[in-house]
């Protein structure tokens, strides 16, 4: 089922967050979005998954015109595509287990789900899912004792209760340590690959971009001004997507990277572990 935006723009009063943004994206494709900050990158998630309206443009999955969406058929789609944030949005005070549980809410009747009713079958697809994730023995803590990235698995076990036809992710890794980095990063890749499904995030650091995404789409300024595959992120490239800094000197890699090697990984020396989320370009603007 094939994906596409299509001149999707979004103004906030006179400026254009998000501008003219036509793309297609094949059912499957794993898709790194960077730029600095400011450059669009949330507000292009958000309207995807309609958290945000799109001044005028198009989304269509397939034969459907998402950005015109209203009532059960928007929650549908919101089912569908789901959604991880760097902040996780868990409710701290429920068990993991209900967190997770709550990612199938969309897929049963209202009565059921104000009453909290889930069935044996969802269960145990739920401890399934948090198995999958290492993190079954936590399922009767509360979510909110949990650390980052302890939580942010909870929120992507809760996203694969939804049966997502894709998955979004802000800046999935961006509030986690480099270990934790990795391990939601493998998480996201083993779902795209194992599932086949489009996983769409956004990343604040090159070298995780490189490091995950067949795809990688660069924004500047709320437009897509780099759309290729890591091979083809030449040093130009990555200056039209970051730009100079305010002295004017360029923007190195370096700068969009914070990896560290690990030990262990000798065998691969050259793969770095994902960053956590310095923002050292947002630095460079304020
Ligand atoms: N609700 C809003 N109201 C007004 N302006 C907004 C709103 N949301 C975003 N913007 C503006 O739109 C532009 C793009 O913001 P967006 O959050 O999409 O950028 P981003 O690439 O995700 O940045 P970051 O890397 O800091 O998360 C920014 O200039 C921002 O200030
Ligand atoms: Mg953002």
């Amino acid at each position: 089922m094939q994906f596409r935006l299509d001149n999707l723009t979004r103004q906030f009063g006179s400026q254009k967050a998000v501008d003219s943004v036509s793309i297609e994206i094949p059912t499957g494709q794993m898709v790194g979005v960077i730029g600095r900050s400011g450059a669009g990158k949330s507000t292009l998630l958000r309207m995807i998954n309609r958290l945000v309206d799109p001044t005028s443009g198009s989304i269509r999955f397939g034969d459907v015109e998402i950005s015109t969406l209203r009532g059960a058929a928007l929650r549908n789609w919101q089912r569908d595509c789901a959604m991880i944030f760097q902040q996780f949005n868990l409710v701290p005070r429920l068990d993991v287990l209900t967190n997770v549980l709550l990612g199938r809410l969309n897929h049963r009747s209202t009565a059921l789900s104000m009453l909290n009713i889930f069935s044996r079958e969802e269960r145990l697809m739920a401890i399934a899912a948090l198995e999958r994730l290492g993190i079954e023995q936590t399922a009767l803590q509360a979510a909110g004792t949990l650390s980052g990235g302890q939580q942010q698995r909870v929120a992507i076990a809760r996203a694969l209760m939804q049966s997502p036809k894709m998955v979004l992710a802000d800046e999935p890794i961006a509030s986690l340590d480099p270990l934790n980095a990795k391990i939601v990063m493998d998480a996201l890749r083993d779902i795209n690959e194992r599932e086949g499904i489009t996983v769409i995030t956004n990343l604040h650091t090159l070298d995780t971009a490189r490091n995950y995404c067949e795809r990688i789409i660069g924004m500047a300024r709320g437009r897509v001004v780099f759309d290729g595959a890591p091979s083809e992120l030449t040093a130009d490239a990555v200056h039209e997507i970051y730009g100079a800094d305010r002295h004017g000197a360029g923007i190195d890699e370096t700068m969009t990277s914070t990896s560290i090697n690990i030990a262990h990984q000798d065998n691969d020396a050259a793969r770095k572990i994902p960053s956590p989320g310095l923002r050292p370009l947002a630095a460079a603007e304020a």
